[in-house]
């Protein structure tokens, strides 16, 4: 089954082409970065009217890398939500009229579904139960997935998600829009330790989440400091540090609460370095520096394996989208044709394959 994938929840325009004997055929993706980059974020209606501009270009240039016509997809899959209302309005409407021109069933993909299916999209021996990591910019979760399509939260962010703090943080030292890579960058050349910032709701139990407090810490180390390039540097590993950190001591603990042995990660924040290789070294067991935390899972590392996709699949992307698409459709699921989009939408509220 050849199933075309849409995305366009917020800032890049995303399509691909998924078979579900061959696997992924063909990808592109349009960045908006350097359209919002002049106003420091994404201004919603100037991404709805880009994916207008950009959607079907795609779509084109992804069937002819493919080798394929309109005529040869055998579903549509777009992703419904959650997201910019207008920007998921492009997509669901362009996937729907082109489903129903081409009588082929379309499906409604959540958004985060699909970040947490991607690590699945090109490691085909990865199945549940499994226990997710999803780190994007609208999102801090962590997720047991007992089999695809079944989903419960363990713990989520009480405020900004782990990308937000990284967007936040590099916004109020300076640095452009989109913050969290360009936050990553500096922090490499930053000294660990000069800054240290608190590893926020790790001294209690629970999967939990905060990081909004950490980019005021930032702020203040910020406005105290001389604000030399290498104090920025400095300042910058300090909180990748403080979020990494965080994020680790929470996976660990959620493996060692569901007893899974196979951590996934996805989402934006997934493409950081720093984080791919702290939780490698935490889920291989290897070299995980002793903590003190009051009793939380500090012992015996679990071992098992962490998975991630390729760093253009943690980001936003359509290749994710055909691929949760697929699965649904393969599985007899898809919708009526109207165009509905659910821009607040519980993960925990979608029905098992
Ligand atoms: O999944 P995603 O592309 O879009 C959403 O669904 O939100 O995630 C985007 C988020 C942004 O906040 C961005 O700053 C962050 O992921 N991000 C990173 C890195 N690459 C993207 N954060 C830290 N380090 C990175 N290398
Ligand atoms: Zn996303």
């Amino acid at each position: 089954m050849r199933v075309l994938g849409i995305e366009t929840s917020c800032d890049e325009t995303g399509v691909a082409v998924y078979d579900t004997d061959r696997g992924l055929l063909a990808h592109a993706l349009y960045s908006q970065i350097d359209l919002h980059a002049e106003y420091g974020g994404v201004v919603p209606e100037l991404a709805s009217r880009d994916h207008v501009r950009k959607l079907l270009p795609l779509v084109r240039q992804t069937l002819a890398e493919a080798g394929l016509g309109v005529a040869d997809l055998d579903g549509v899959a777009y992703t419904a939500g959650p997201g910019l209302v207008g920007a998921l309005m492009v997509g669901a409407a362009a996937g729907r009229a082109l489903a129903w021109a081409l009588d082929l069933p379309a499906v409604g993909v959540h958004h985060m579904e699909g970040h947490l299916l991607a690590p699945l999209l090109e490691d085909p021996g990865l199945k549940p139960p499994f226990v997710a990591l999803l780190v994007s910019g609208g999102h801090t979760q962590l997720v047991e997935v007992a089999a695809i399509g079944v989903y419960r939260l363990l713990g989520e962010t009480l405020d900004d998600a782990a990308g937000e703090a990284f967007d936040k943080t590099a916004k109020l030292m300076g640095l452009p829009y989109p913050g969290g890579p360009e936050l990553a960058r500096l922090a490499e050349s930053g000294r660990p330790g000069l800054f240290k910032f608190s590893r926020p709701m790790t001294d209690r139990p629970g999967l939990d989440f905060s990081f909004s407090g950490l980019k005021t810490q930032v702020l203040l180390a910020w406005q105290a400091s001389d604000r030399s390039p290498q104090t920025r540097a400095d300042i910058a590993r300090g909180f990748e540090d403080a979020v990494v950190e965080t994020l680790a001591i929470k996976c660990e603990r959620a493996l060692r609460q569901t007893g899974a042995r196979t951590l996934v990660v996805a989402g934006g924040v997934g493409a950081n370095v720093r984080l791919r290789a702290r939780l490698n070294a935490l889920v291989g067991g290897t070299s995980v520096p002793k903590r003190s935390a009051k009793g939380f899972g500090t012992e015996v590392p679990p071992t098992g394996r962490v998975c991630f996709p390729r760093p253009a699949f943690c980001t936003d992307n359509g290749a994710m989208i055909a691929f949760a698409g697929a699965l649904r459709l393969q599985a007899g699921q898809h919708e009526a044709p109207a165009v509905t989009v659910t821009p607040r939408w519980d993960m925990a509220s979608l029905p098992p394959l």
